[in-house]
């Protein structure tokens, strides 16, 4: 089948977009909820090529894989585990079981546990709460953060995730150790980045007059290792393993935003992600928003070959979403062998990249018009923004990221440049000027269209996301939920480390390390 597909794309890879549009593409290459729009008429994907690529999805059995990740089965076989993300969001629904075991009485229960210590913080002396995580610890929750910024309501929220020491020295400057809260979020509890921020706070916390053993909470798998850290039970809020890191702000992991917008609107929130679910569960083929998100994606990844996807939001508030999906997706997605160990006949997923409009357009947008690697758009916008004494600036806004997509697609002829310089130059000089300015254009890209950025539609577009990469892994046959290749290198690094310190040698590291390790010596002496 990727053969065939790789044939389809070779044979109308120069075709123009714009020329297949007629009055009904734009329609037909779009879906449309009663919550938001997603148009993909701007990309090179006819009725044909959207068949062969549903095709491929149904045999790839994509539909008995999605049933059986909602039903509890462990489709995260390299790790033995479910995958009930969205147990966490399945606020109306029946029973979830795992195990033989229904597991929602559990997740509710812990729901209301946060929310009523949510209430309880948000309504005290609490000025400041830290985040402490790193990866799906951190990334969730701080996007959301920034995200809903306009229903915040309750303490500030920090988050701390690197080792740098710079990181929390920065974070902790100017907060009052005696009103702020510090939250230690981690599913195993071992991160070596949190646990060692974790304990550079609670000194902080001691030498400062705080007090540790009241103020500090814990968010985790792992409830052996946070009472060991000498954090009591009632302020500790578990999940299971079937939650994993990169999916798991729909849960404790979540307590932060919950913090920051109260928890009405994190269950707004949550019955966003639960909508989209039932979304994905029951459309139909091409009125399925992630089964045509993740086609797109697979498309231009696998089919066409380009390798990266470029993510912007003409949304400042979705400032931290570009970096969210990279481990989102590309985590995920970023495998070279299929589920049964063999290696993939096709690439992985891609590099996912990209910042917010209209910064981007004048930092890297050059590339993305006139270099000479296409890179897919994907465009996010809301019809309104929450500063409606400011609609002048979002009417501008959302005009600059059509344009984009319109240009795009579009592009610019010679014969265009070089009437656009005819005024100012002639000759060979003409020519020379005119093919500066010329825009090669039919270059795809996407646009999602929502209301407003609310909780809800933050819910819908993360769950969104989380279903495109659960789609893409299974066409592509690996596991989407297991993340091997982030060992490696903690294992290095923890090998490493009394050589940094000088307590070790650099014998049998190779040259380059050797020399480095030396220059740092040499340096600190
Ligand atoms: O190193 C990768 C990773 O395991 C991510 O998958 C995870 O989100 C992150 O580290 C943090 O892990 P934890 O929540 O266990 O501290």
């Amino acid at each position: 089948m990727w053969n065939d597909l790789k044939q389809r794309a070779a044979a109308v890879a120069d075709r123009s977009i714009l020329g297949l549009f007629d009055e009904a593409r734009a329609e037909a290459f779009s879906v449309q909820t009663q919550h938001m729009r997603f148009d993909y008429a701007k990309t090179n994907i006819d009725a044909d090529t959207r068949a062969a690529m549903l095709a491929l999805a149904d045999a790839s059995g994509v539909a008995a894989r999605r049933d059986a990740m909602f039903s509890g089965a462990k489709i995260n076989e390299t790790e033995g585990r479910a995958v009930l993300h969205t147990a966490l969001r399945n606020l109306d629904g029946g029973p979830v079981v795992v195990d033989g075991v229904d597991v929602m009485p559990d997740v509710l229960a812990t729901l209301d546990r946060m929310a009523a210590y949510a209430d309880e913080v948000r309504s005290g002396t609490i000025t400041d709460v830290i985040n402490i995580g790193i990866g799906g610890s951190d990334l969730g929750p701080a996007m959301a953060v920034q995200a809903l910024s306009p229903y915040h309501d309750g303490p500030r929220c920090h988050f701390v995730s690197n080792v740098d020491g710079a990181h929390i020295a920065d974070v902790l400057e100017g907060l009052d150790a005696k009103t702020t809260l510090v939250v230690v979020a981690s599913k195993t509890f071992t991160t070596i980045e949190t646990m060692t921020n974790a304990r550079t706070a609670r000194a902080w916390m001691l030498d400062h007059g705080g007090d540790p053993s009241a103020q500090f909470a814990a968010l985790s798998t792992n409830l052996e290792k946070t009472s060991d850290f000498g954090i009591p039970e009632a302020r500790v809020f578990g999940f299971e393993d079937w939650v994993g890191g990169r999916y798991s702000m729909w849960g404790p992991i979540g307590l932060s935003l919950m913090m920051a917008i109260g928890p009405d609107g994190f269950r707004a929130f949550l019955r966003g992600g639960q909508d989209m679910d039932r979304h994905f569960q029951v459309a139909e083929g091409v009125e399925n928003m992630p089964l045509m998100l993740a086609l797109v994606g697979i498309w231009h990844r696998q089919v066409q070959g380009h390798a990266t996807r470029a993510v912007l939001p003409y949304d400042q508030r979705l400032g931290q979403l570009p970096n969210y999906l990279q481990q989102l997706e590309m985590e995920s997605n970023g495998k070279s062998v299929a589920m049964d160990g063999t290696a993939l006949p096709v690439q992985s997923g891609p590099v996912v990249w990209g910042a917010p409009g209209t910064n981007g357009q004048h930092a890297f947008y050059q590339l993305i018009h006139q270099g000479t690697s296409v890179i897919p758009c994907e465009f996010l916008v809301a019809c309104e923004g929450h500063e409606p004494e400011l609609k002048h600036h979002h009417d501008l806004l959302v005009a600059n990221c059509f344009a984009q997509s319109e240009a795009l697609l579009r592009g610019r002829s010679l014969d265009e440049a070089r009437a656009k310089v005819a005024g100012s130059f002639e000759g060979a000089e003409l020519e020379r000027q005119a093919a500066h300015r010329v825009f090669e254009g039919n270059r795809p890209s996407t646009t999602l269209i929502y209301p407003k950025l609310d909780p809800f539609t933050l819910g819908q577009i993360i769950a969104l996301y989380e279903h495109r990469v659960f789609v893409e892994g299974i066409i592509l046959g690996i596991n989407s939920y297991d993340q091997w290749g982030v060992e490696l290198g903690k294992e290095l690094a923890t090998a490493l480390q009394p050589v940094i310190e000088g307590t070790a040698t650099a014998d049998g590291k190779d040259g380059s390390t050797q020399a480095l390790v030396a220059y740092l010596h040499a340096h600190r002496a």
